[in-house]
């Protein structure tokens, strides 16, 4: 069971940091994003800043990485959604990792940006544990997008598109 006092979120450098974060994706499988595994290579194309657009964070667990997250659109944060990415360790999921780490982005953002009006989440249709973390945190299912989610296996998945508004906290 997760203590929550003893995760820290640490704002990622994308210079300095990024092949540390390549290095943490590259060891652990995504059986819900569009590709299961990454190669370092791979792990670095995925954006980390600049932060004026995308601000990325560690999730430590007494002072060890448990997972990254991630949000990005920062630039529509005005008069748009932002949207976030959240991926924790294999061996870290299903302890309430995730359910705490939405709650500290959703607080994050709606305090660092305040013109943020909406917080935008999509995820493949089928992913439960990342649907029940979201509505835990006052997500609503606003839409399914059919067949938008490719996969490794060939397989077109649909997505779930939640919201979360100001308003709703
Ligand atoms: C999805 C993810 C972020 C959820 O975080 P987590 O720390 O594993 O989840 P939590 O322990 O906070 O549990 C959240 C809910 O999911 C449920 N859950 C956990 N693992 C589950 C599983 N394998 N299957 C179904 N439900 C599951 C929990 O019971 C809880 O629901 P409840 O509130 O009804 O009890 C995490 O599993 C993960 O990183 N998965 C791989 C990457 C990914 O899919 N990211 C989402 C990208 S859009």
């Amino acid at each position: 069971m997760l203590r929550s006092s003893t995760l820290k979120f640490l704002e990622i450098d994308p210079t300095r940091e990024a092949d540390a974060v390549a290095s943490f994706l590259s060891q652990h499988t995504w059986p819900y994003h569009a590709r299961t595994t990454l190669s370092l290579d791979e792990a670095r194309e995925i954006k980390l800043g600049p932060p004026s657009d995308v601000r990325s964070f560690w999730i430590n667990e007494d002072d060890s990485p448990v997972g990254v997250v991630r949000a990005f659109d920062l630039n529509d944060a005005n008069d748009g959604s932002v949207l976030f990415d959240l991926r924790i360790a294999s061996d870290c999921r299903g302890r309430g990792i995730g359910r705490a780490t939405i709650a500290w982005v959703v607080d994050m953002l709606f305090t660092e940006y305040p013109s943020l009006h909406r917080i935008q989440a999509n995820t493949r249709f089928d992913n439960h544990a990342m649907g029940r973390a979201l509505e835990f945190n006052k997500f609503v299912l606003e839409g399914r997008l059919r067949e938008t989610w490719p996969s490794d296996d060939g397989f077109r998945y649909d997505t779930a598109l939640y919201g979360r508004l100001r308003n709703d906290a």
